[in-house]
């Protein structure tokens, strides 16, 4: 039997949008609209933006003619003096609904209690110098949420230009940097030199800053150790040992609140934050800013017994990763993910300076893909 080789199909048109028989052999569906505002020719070069306006055609568009011309598919349209021409393997790339390939989605590692010696560490001067290491820097970012840079200069512009490497310095309500220090004076032992227990950074912002920098300028007092543990390490444990407590703290969004003569911050988050992928992508938590809860009360018989396992396990040495600050080091994290506390120490016994400030998440996550990848309309 003569078995003809058949050509490509001819797509077919339908009242919304076309069928057209792809690679896997199989007949995908494109709408009309979306043909037409993404048609190459709908995006400036120069601005990388969206050059062509959709509300203004008079119609929803509706193809004429579709045919398949070489590498692409060559529609003309019945309202419009206009030809677009799709490459294939753009219509193959968008095929099954999904996310654009993302290279800042990187898989979380979760680290525990001794990770400290393994903690990523980066010269800040090496840094500034080298696009190559700085992209590295923010990888480990992303994927452990937690690094040291090492060398700092000892000053307020050396901590701008590093926040800077990352994003815009992000203020807070209270500012765009904050400085906790502590300098002998035996009259005001009171001052800030107790224990600080394990939290993330203003809650009560509806969008809490998501990169802290912590900057040492000086550490020479008794105590004071720093206490870090991985958000994510903790919750992805809570979700096999409680699998109930973990939706509560998931699922419910709960008040936090930060008030004072001048303002009155309030928001609601959940305690456990997912991604996309559902997977645990951080926390918000802090017991002092947790507001006076509003929850049905028979739900809090639920809430409050998981939200207490939940910050005792925090706690726990196997997560509580535990260290002396150093003159000239700055800590980077995601404050969305990593708690951080501080033991207390005595503030008679010398200098402790820390200065701090925020930039974004987003922001992270944007400097790294532009670092990375060549994006859409890069030449
Ligand atoms: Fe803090």
């Amino acid at each position: 039997m003569n078995v003809m080789t058949s050509p490509v199909a001819a797509p077919v048109l339908k009242d919304k949008g076309l069928e057209i028989i792809l690679s896997d052999g199989e007949s995908h569906y494109f709408n009309f609209h979306w043909l037409r505002d993404n048609c190459p020719s709908s995006f400036s070069a120069a601005t990388r933006e969206r050059s062509f306006d959709i509300f203004h055609l008079d119609a929803a568009p509706r193809a004429k003619t579709a045919e398949v011309a070489g590498d692409a598919l060559e529609l003309t349209w019945e309202a419009e003096d206009h030809v677009t021409r799709f490459p294939i393997a753009w219509l193959e790339a968008y095929k099954v609904p999904q996310r654009r390939p993302d290279p800042a989605d990187l898989p979380r590692k979760a680290w525990y209690g001794d990770h400290y010696p393994d903690v990523p560490r980066f010269s800040q001067p090496e840094l500034l110098a080298d696009e190559a290491l700085r992209a590295k820097w923010i990888e480990a970012m992303l994927v452990e949420g937690f690094t040291i840079l090492t060398d700092m200069p000892d000053s307020n512009a050396g901590l701008t230009e590093t926040a800077e490497m990352i994003g815009q310095v992000r203020p807070t309500f209270f500012g765009d940097y904050f400085d906790v220090k502590t300098h002998i004076n035996p009259t005001n032992t009171a001052y800030t030199a107790s224990a600080l227990e394990l939290h993330t950074d203003t809650p009560a912002e509806e969008h809490a800053p998501g990169v802290q920098f912590l900057h040492c300028r000086a550490n020479t007092v008794d105590g004071g150790n720093s206490l870090y543990a991985d958000g994510v390490a903790v919750a992805n444990d809570f979700r096999t040992r409680d699998p109930e407590g973990f939706k509560l703290l998931s699922e419910v969004p709960v008040p936090f609140f930060c008030e004072h003569d001048h303002y009155d911050m309030r928001s609601r988050q959940t305690i456990i934050e997912l991604d996309q992928h559902g997977e645990v992508s951080g926390l918000t938590i802090s017991q002092h800013m947790l507001d006076l809860s509003d929850l049905d009360q028979h739900m809090l018989d639920s809430w409050y017994p998981a939200f207490c396992r939940f910050g005792k396990m925090l706690q726990e040495e196997k997560y509580m990763m535990t260290f002396l600050m150093k003159a000239g080091e700055c800590m980077v994290f995601d404050n969305h993910r990593i708690v951080h506390g501080r033991a207390a120490y005595t503030a008679e016994s010398g200098d402790r300076y820390l200065r701090g400030c925020y930039t974004d998440r987003a922001e992270m996550r944007s400097t790294y893909r532009a670092l990375v990848s060549e994006g859409r309309f890069k030449a």
